[in-house]
C-alpha cells in the first residue's frame, strides 16, 4: 500500500510514533523518525530495521523544523506524534510556565511541523495529527491537555481548505498502555480501564492502523478517527 512513499513521523522513537512507523515499514515505506533523544531514536531503528533512517529534532524550534524538512527532502506523508512532558497537577495548581512549555510542544510544535511541512510533501501527499480523548472528554488535571488536543483538532480541519489537494487528519487515542507513562497519571489512567466497554487499555498498534487508514485513503481530509475502545465517560 505505500510501496514507493517515503513517510516521515515526529515522535517515532517510542509509543504510538514507533507502531506507527514499523506499520508504515510493514506497508512497503521508506521511514524517516524523528524526535529530539539521539539515544532514543538509534534503539528504536536498530528494533525497526528495513529502510529507516533517523532525524534529531526539537519541535520547539522553528528553525529546526525547517532545516529538518530540507534535509528529509520530498516525501508522502507525515504523521506527528510528540507527546510533551505534561504537568500533572489540577488546574489551580499548575505552574503557568510548565502548562505553556507542554502547549508549545505538542499544539504549537504540530502546527510547526504541518506549515514547513508543506513545501515538501507531494501533491497527493497527506499530514495526520494527533490529538487525545481528553479534547472531547473532561478528567481531572487533564485541563492542558484538553486544550491542546482540542486546538489541534481544530486546526487540521481549518488548514485542510487551506492546503488541499493535501490531506490533512487527526487520530484521536484513547488510552494507550503506553511505553512512557505520563508521571502521576499512570495508576489514574489504568484505574479507567476496567470502566471502558473493551475493559482495557488499548495497545500502541491498534491506534497506529489508524494513520496507516489516513495515508492511504484518498478521499477523508479535515477529519478526526477516535480509536478509544469506546470512552464513554
Ligand atoms: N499514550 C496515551 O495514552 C495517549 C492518549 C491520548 C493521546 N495520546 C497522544 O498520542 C501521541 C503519542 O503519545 P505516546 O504515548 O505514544 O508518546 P510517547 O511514547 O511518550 O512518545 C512521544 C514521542 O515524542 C517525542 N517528543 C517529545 N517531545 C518532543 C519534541 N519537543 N520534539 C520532538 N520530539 C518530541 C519523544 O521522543 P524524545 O523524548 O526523544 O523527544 C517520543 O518519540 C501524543 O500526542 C499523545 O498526547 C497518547
Amino acid at each position: 500500500m505505500l510501496k514507493n512513499s517515503k513517510v516521515v513521523v515526529v515522535g517515532g522513537s517510542s509509543g504510538i510514533g514507533f507502531a506507527v512507523a514499523r506499520q508504515a515499514l510493514a506497508a512497503g515505506a521508506e521511514v524517516v523518525i524523528a524526535s529530539r533523544s539521539p539515544d532514543k531514536l538509534h534503539t528504536a531503528a536498530q528494533q525497526l530495521g528495513g529502510r529507516v533512517s533517523v532525524q534529531q529534532i526539537d519541535v520547539s524550534d522553528e528553525q529546526a523544523v525547517i532545516e529538518f524538512f530540507a534535509c528529509v527532502g520530498p516525501f508522502d506523508h507525515l504523521a506527528a506524534t510528540i507527546k510533551p512532558q505534561l504537568p500533572s497537577g489540577k488546574f489551580l495548581d499548575n505552574d503557568v510556565a510548565a502548562v505553556c512549555a507542554a502547549f508549545d510542544a505538542k499544539f504549537w510544535g504540530q502546527y510547526r511541523l504541518a506549515k514547513h511541512a508543506v513545501r515538501h510533501l507531494r501533491p497527493h501527499g497527506s499530514i495526520v495529527l494527533t490529538s487525545g480523548v481528553a479534547a472531547q472528554r473532561s478528567y481531572p488535571g487533564y485541563s492542558i491537555v484538553s486544550a491542546m488536543n482540542a486546538a489541534t483538532e481544530a486546526l487540521a480541519r481549518a488548514i485542510a481548505i487551506e492546503i488541499a489537494p493535501i490531506r490533512v487528519n487527526t487520530v484521536c487515542p484513547g488510552f494507550v498502555d503506553a511505553d512512557t507513562p505520563i508521571a502521576g497519571r499512570a495508576d489514574y489512567v489504568r484505574k479507567l480501564a476496567p470502566n471502558l466497554p473493551l475493559n482495557r487499555l488499548g495497545a500502541a498498534d491498534e491506534i497506529a492502523e489508524a494513520y496507516l487508514y489516513l495515508f492511504g485513503n484518498t478521499y477523508s481530509t479535515g477529519s478526526v478517527i477516535v480509536v478509544d475502545g469506546g470512552v464513554t465517560c
